[in-house]
């Protein structure tokens, strides 16, 4: 699988033919100016709360590229109300649908909508399908709930942030790491803020002496996994 990272959250994979992008939030990242939001393909939007950090680009990139946007209820009813047409809600649950099974697990958060409004429980999403299996956590403190996901998938990667404050820091992350049973890990939700700054080479060092690997891409950067 490839995995192109847009900044913060915000990455696209490509599994299979389908091109699925993730928490989009390009143009309100001073760090990801390098970013041209209009040439970014897309035929799913997962969307893992309504903070605005995470759903910032969301009706624009799902109007222009006619994606189906995944998510909590409450969060794709604000996107529908924001005149996004091709979505697919969901609660904590699982549904199969073309690219593979999808479970919306549940994340330790908050969730509200840029408008203020209600946006149900913040959630992660786990991908069980015949080109591969991931899960990314969306933003989330270490919880035990993790512990299932090796029940559900041998996970070949997992997306999870490392910023700490607002989520889990590289400490709890390495803990999340050895819960979901992955020796591969992508980092997110770091540097965008000042108060998720992150020494890049001692946090890689926390999951090496843990036996584990912590990938932190560059901005625009596109890694095979
Ligand atoms: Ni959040
Ligand atoms: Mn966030």
């Amino acid at each position: 699988m490839k995995l192109t990272y847009y900044g913060h959250s915000c990455f696209s994979i490509e599994l299979g033919s389908k091109k699925m992008l993730f928490d989009p939030f390009i143009s309100g990242n001073e760090l990801a100016k390098g970013i041209d939001i209009d040439k970014i393909e897309a035929d799913y939007i997962f969307v893992s709360h309504g903070h605005s950090d995470h759903v910032g680009d969301l009706v624009e990139i799902a109007k222009r590229t006619g994606a189906i946007v995944i998510g909590a209820f409450e969060v794709i009813g604000w996107a529908q109300k924001n005149g996004v047409t091709d979505v697919h809600p969901m609660n904590f649950g699982t549904y199969n649908f073309e690219f593979g099974k999808l479970k919306f697990l549940p994340a330790s958060h908050s969730s509200s909508l840029p408008d203020g409004s209600y946006g149900g429980n913040p959630g992660g999403f786990l991908f069980i399908t015949d080109n591969g299996n991931f899960y990314y956590s969306g933003d989330t403190c270490l919880m035990m709930d993790m512990k299932l996901i090796p029940r559900y998938a041998k996970l070949d990667f997992a997306i999870m942030p490392v910023g700490g404050n607002f989520t889990m820091d590289a400490d709890d992350a390495v803990i999340a790491a050895e819960f979901i049973d992955c020796k591969k890990i992508v980092g997110v939700h770091f540097d965008t803020f000042g108060y998720i700054r992150i020494d890049h080479e001692a946090t890689k060092e926390k999951f090496r002496t843990a036996g584990r690997e912590l990938i932190l891409p560059q901005i625009g950067e596109t890694i095979s996994l």
